[in-house]
């Protein structure tokens, strides 16, 4: 992989340096897109991704205390806990060897005989962020199985759910999407960064972009561009308009 901008002459660029979270509460967003946007093809985002995507992907969750995803997005892509890496050991002393996967629901349609809640560490119990309006016999289950947080009376809302992980101690937030998670945290002003992975194709059909929700405008500040074969691994700070 090699750094495009700003411009560096060596190949060899030091993944977890690069996207140090800054030390302050902070949420990163990351969202990997083909050239014509979208965020998915036939449904998953595999399609989009390369190796040196999930080398990223997994770089991030490394460096994160926790990770945000929807629940269509758990559904859909099968979450189960992350798995520790060998390589996450000096990034994560003081911490879980694996983040634990916060999950943003008001149905509770979740898998909760499935790997993201059986086989979570219970140093890393999977997060449940659900609101009043959740059926209370699948609240119920869940708190059996994992920590439920709730954060909203008809929907979650989406201040209160980082505030609730802040409040945690997981501070450094790595939201996975999807789309309309997204949206809704830009909308509730609680995106610090973008991290995006273009991939050199383009798809078509319907699939969303990486914000699925009211329209409006966030400025961005371009940080960095790295690149290996084709795909384009771009980082983003909120910036002004
Ligand atoms: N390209 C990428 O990097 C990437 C990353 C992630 C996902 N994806 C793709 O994106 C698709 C899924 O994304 P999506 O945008 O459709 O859905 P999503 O954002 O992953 O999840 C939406 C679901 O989250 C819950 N939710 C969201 N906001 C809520 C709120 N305010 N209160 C309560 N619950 C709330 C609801 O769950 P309930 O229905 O359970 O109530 C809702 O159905 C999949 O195709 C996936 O493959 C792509």
């Amino acid at each position: 992989m090699r750094r495009i901008h700003p411009a560096h002459s060596s190949e060899d660029v030091e993944l977890s340096s690069l996207y140090a979270y800054p030390d302050q509460p902070w949420l990163r967003v990351n969202m990997v897109a083909s050239a014509d946007g979208a965020t998915w093809f036939k449904g998953l985002s595999g399609g989009l991704s390369s190796k040196a995507d999930r080398r990223v992907f997994g770089v991030l969750r490394g460096l994160a205390d926790v990770v945000l995803a929807g629940a269509a997005t758990v559904r859909t892509e099968g979450y189960g806990p992350a798995r520790p890496r060998e390589s996450w050991r000096p990034l994560r002393t003081d911490r879980p060897p694996a983040p634990p996967i916060a999950v943003v629901t008001r149905r509770l349609d979740l898998d909760l005989g499935g790997p993201l809640f059986t086989d979570a560490d219970p140093r890393a119990r999977t997060i449940v962020i659900t609101c009043d309006a959740a059926p209370a016999d699948r609240r119920a289950a869940a708190a059996e199985l994992a920590d439920v947080v709730v954060a909203g009376d008809d929907r979650v809302d989406m201040e209160r759910a980082v505030g609730a992980l802040r409040e945690r101690g997981l501070t450094r937030i790595l939201c996975e999407g999807g789309p309309r998670l997204n949206g809704q945290l830009a909308a509730a002003g609680q995106i610090d960064e973008l991290c995006l992975t273009i991939s050199p194709m383009m798809v078509g059909g319907g699939a969303a972009r990486v914000l699925n929700g009211p329209a409006g405008q966030i400025g961005l500040r371009l940080v960095h561009i790295l690149e290996e074969d084709g795909y384009l691994f771009t980082r983003y700070l909120k910036g002004e308009m």
